[in-house]
């Protein structure tokens, strides 16, 4: 079996801030740093940690070359990762504050992947493979269809949450990683309370996956009436960027390897309490062996 990461490279401008910039304000940062993210690589580098052999397929620009780099220093595969010199990698301008973040995104190359690119990424894989992706790349619906046609398991982080996620096979997906404000959007319901959304995403998805995260509440497993639940590990959040991104990765690499749904929920929120720890995106992704 092998595992395709299919997803999102951004440069992420992260900058330190007193409080969230309102419209019309010019405030003045108190830190800034530039780090590699983008739920895709984030995620990549999660599942290489956690011990998995992973694929990362994607696209970056003339100036992402560091990025294959970095995913081969975690011993990501970057076979299939295309860069494209006509355009810019994608990127993100992050606003950190008191541990929560506010992000902008711009796709860049990462809105570039085409149906020529998919082909010739998914030749290499065949039934049984394992297919994880996110809503930051172009052409999802394609990526999709083309997989399950192969006989791919595929599992599908919905972030971030719009109205384009309604536009792809839903029905193809084998499992769907969520948080609350994915959930409500994907129960298409105005409520952030679990109690009130799982039995909406229950029923409207009676044989699928769901893990659903939710912070201090902890994490959930849902597949028709079976409901799973994880309390959370509670630590003092300076940062939650790529937290979400962390619990996806090590809970698949889990999953896979065990077939243990309530061992990979622990494993999943040991690693994203100790990503909240820390600053930045993948680099606060932590090894197998700190969490032992
Ligand atoms: O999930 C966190 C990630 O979201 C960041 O690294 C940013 O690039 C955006 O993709």
């Amino acid at each position: 079996m092998k595992v395709l990461s299919f997803g999102s490279l951004n440069y992420d401008h992260v900058y330190e801030v007193e409080h969230f910039t309102e419209p019309k304000e010019t405030q003045s940062s108190l830190g800034y740093l530039r780090n590699f993210g983008g739920k895709g690589l984030n995620q990549s580098i999660a599942l290489a940690k956690a011990g998995l052999d992973v694929y990362h397929a994607g696209r970056v620009g003339s100036d992402g070359q560091d990025f294959i780099d970095y995913l081969n220093k975690y011993g990501v595969k970057t076979d299939y990762l295309l860069k494209d010199d006509s355009m810019a990698t994608g990127h993100a301008i992050i606003e950190i504050c008191n541990g929560q973040n506010r992000i902008l995104l711009h796709g860049g190359a990462n809105q570039s992947i085409d149906e020529a690119q998919i082909d010739d990424v998914l030749e290499h894989f065949e039934e049984g493979d394992v297919l994880l992706i996110q809503n930051e790349i172009s052409n999802l619906s394609y990526l999709i269809e083309s997989a399950h046609e192969k006989g791919m398991m595929i599992i599908f982080n919905t972030a971030p949450m719009n109205d384009k996620v309604f536009t792809y096979p839903l029905n193809l997906i084998d499992i769907f990683v969520v948080n609350e404000i994915e959930a409500a959007g994907l129960a298409e319901i105005d409520s952030k309370d679990e109690k009130e959304v799982i039995p909406v995403l229950s029923k409207k998805y009676p044989d699928k996956a769901i893990v659903l995260t939710a912070g201090e509440r902890g994490s959930y497993y849902i597949k028709g009436d079976d409901v799973i639940h994880q309390d959370a590990y509670m630590v003092e959040a300076v940062d939650t960027t790529a937290a979400g991104d962390t619990f996806t990765g090590f809970f698949l690499a889990s999953y896979l390897k065990y077939q243990d749904v309530k061992k990979a929920l622990d494993l999943a929120s040991r690693a994203s309490s100790i990503a909240v720890t820390r600053r930045g995106a993948a680099q606060s992704i932590p090894s197998i062996e700190e969490l032992a």
